[in-house]
């Protein structure tokens, strides 16, 4: 058994949180692989994507350029490439669902992207968390993701 974790994060607080999760993870279920897939650094580096043929979760903090979420203020900036690797054949048929974050400050905008990609690719948005997250969260999407993969 093998539990996919395909992640975007631009200022580490995402990163952290799928290190921490996959830790929770790990610890409950030492038979399962957790398998942590970082787009950045595969941009970076020039890897090229793949198929995914296993599921996956996806997790996506939101950056978008200005505005109140409304009327305007819904263009995805600088993530754009975790939406290019779910689109990269047919991936989002293997996607369990995203999970958001975001800061509360930006109000309707709050994990607004999470949203939008839950719409494009026909997934839902299983949760969402702010920042780093805290432990609660973890615990909580941590038990979702065992309740997808059918380990409780
Ligand atoms: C330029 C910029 C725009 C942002 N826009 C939003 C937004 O529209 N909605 C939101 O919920 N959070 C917004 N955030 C907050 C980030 O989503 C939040 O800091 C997140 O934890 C960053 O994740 P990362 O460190 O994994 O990149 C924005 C942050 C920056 C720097």
């Amino acid at each position: 058994m093998n539990i996919s974790l395909v992640y975007i994060s631009l200022s580490g607080n995402t990163e952290s949180f799928v290190k921490r999760l996959a830790t929770y993870l790990e610890t409950k279920h030492p038979d399962v692989e957790i398998e942590r897939v970082n787009i950045k650094e595969m941009v970076k580096y020039d890897q090229p994507f793949y198929h995914m043929t296993t599921p996956f979760v996806a997790f996506l903090p939101t950056y978008l350029e200005g505005g109140n979420g409304l009327d305007n203020g819904d263009v995805e900036i600088l993530t754009n490439d975790l939406g290019r690797f779910i689109a990269f054949e047919q991936n989002y048929e293997h996607c369990l669902g995203i999970v958001g974050s975001g800061n509360r400050n930006f109000n309707h905008q709050y994990c607004l992207t999470a949203k939008q990609y839950a719409e494009r690719f026909g997934f839902p948005v299983l949760d969402t968390f702010e920042l780093r997250g805290m432990q609660d969260d973890i615990k909580r999407i941590g038990q979702r993701i065992e309740t997808l993969y059918g380990l409780v």
